[in-house]
């Protein structure tokens, strides 16, 4: 069964929802909303959408609140996903720091993990001595729950179809016993990356040295402009001159006003 909400408790929802994660919905998702919380309110033994409400803005630990944006965010994501940003770090961005061998990456809307452990992938097959490089990669993402399941590392098999063999043999470790038809990841490519959660709409990030590449993929979809403009003017800051933002393939900044140059559709680049 799904609960109905009126159009005051949808406002009320929407009001919250964009205030904490910048998440805006249009009238057009009220249907969305009610059948992505109906079924929490039934596991609460709720009757309405107000006394649901009432319990995510009475919960003083926020657990409630986070589980209400992990039933409305979209986590859909995959490893190698949108490939054209992995052949550019491959084949642009690596040569580039090949004389200090540091590179710095955030992965800043990481969902489940695909992303930052394919950016890590990448960084290892990328390079001729993978050991005698300092790579350092962030991954952040709002949701708790996401953020588990990619600090875990473990995979489901179907989860690999796109990506090949040899890759997933050098990289993940083969289930066994009650763990057979899950990956794990290895430690030495777990070891490259920090988990954290972050919000995107926090005014400051705890990233003290400049950038070079900064993922934003496939969140500001959800965001709207004003909220967009503010977002990319502050990765802007947090990168090195010269660095890199990667946006998805859907995404544009066409219409937010930004200081980065344009080198391809969804790859950005700050002034040198
Ligand atoms: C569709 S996934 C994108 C995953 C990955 N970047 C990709 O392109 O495959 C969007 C992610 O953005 C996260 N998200 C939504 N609002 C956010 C915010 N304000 N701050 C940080 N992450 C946010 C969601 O939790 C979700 O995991």
């Amino acid at each position: 069964m799904e609960y109905s909400i009126t159009a005051k408790e949808f406002q009320q929802f929407r009001t919250l929802i964009y205030d904490e994660s910048g998440i805006s919905l249009s009238d057009q998702k009220t249907s969305l909303l009610a059948s992505r919380l109906s079924k929490r309110l039934r596991d609460l033994n709720l009757g309405t959408f107000s006394e649901y409400y009432a319990t995510v803005m009475e919960d003083q630990t926020r657990e409630e609140f986070t589980r209400l944006l992990d039933l409305i965010s979209t986590n859909k994501t995959a490893f190698f996903r949108e490939p054209k940003h992995f052949d550019f770090l491959r084949e642009r961005i690596l040569p580039e720091l090949n004389t200090t061998k540091q590179i710095r990456i955030w992965s800043s809307a990481c969902s489940t993990g695909e992303e930052p452990y394919t950016i890590a992938m990448t960084l290892y097959e990328g390079v001729q001595n993978p050991e005698r490089w300092d790579f350092k990669i962030l991954a952040s993402d709002l949701s708790t729950r996401v953020l588990a399941k990619a600090a875990a590392g473990t995979y489901d098999e179907d989860r690999f179809r796109e990506v090949p063999p040899d890759i997933v043999q050098r990289y993940f470790l083969r289930g066994r016993g009650d763990q057979t038809g899950f990956f794990k990841v290895k430690p030495h490519l777990a070891s490259a990356i920090t988990f954290r959660r972050l919000n995107l709409m926090d005014d400051r990030f705890p990233i003290k040295n400049p950038l070079d590449l900064i993922f934003c993929r496939n969140v500001m979809i959800y965001f709207d402009r004003p909220t967009q403009q503010t977002l990319v003017n502050k990765f802007h800051h947090y990168l090195r001159p010269g660095g890199y933002l990667f946006i998805g393939h859907s995404e544009s900044l066409q219409w937010v006003t930004h200081p980065f140059k344009s080198l391809a559709p969804t790859i950005y680049q700050k002034e040198r």
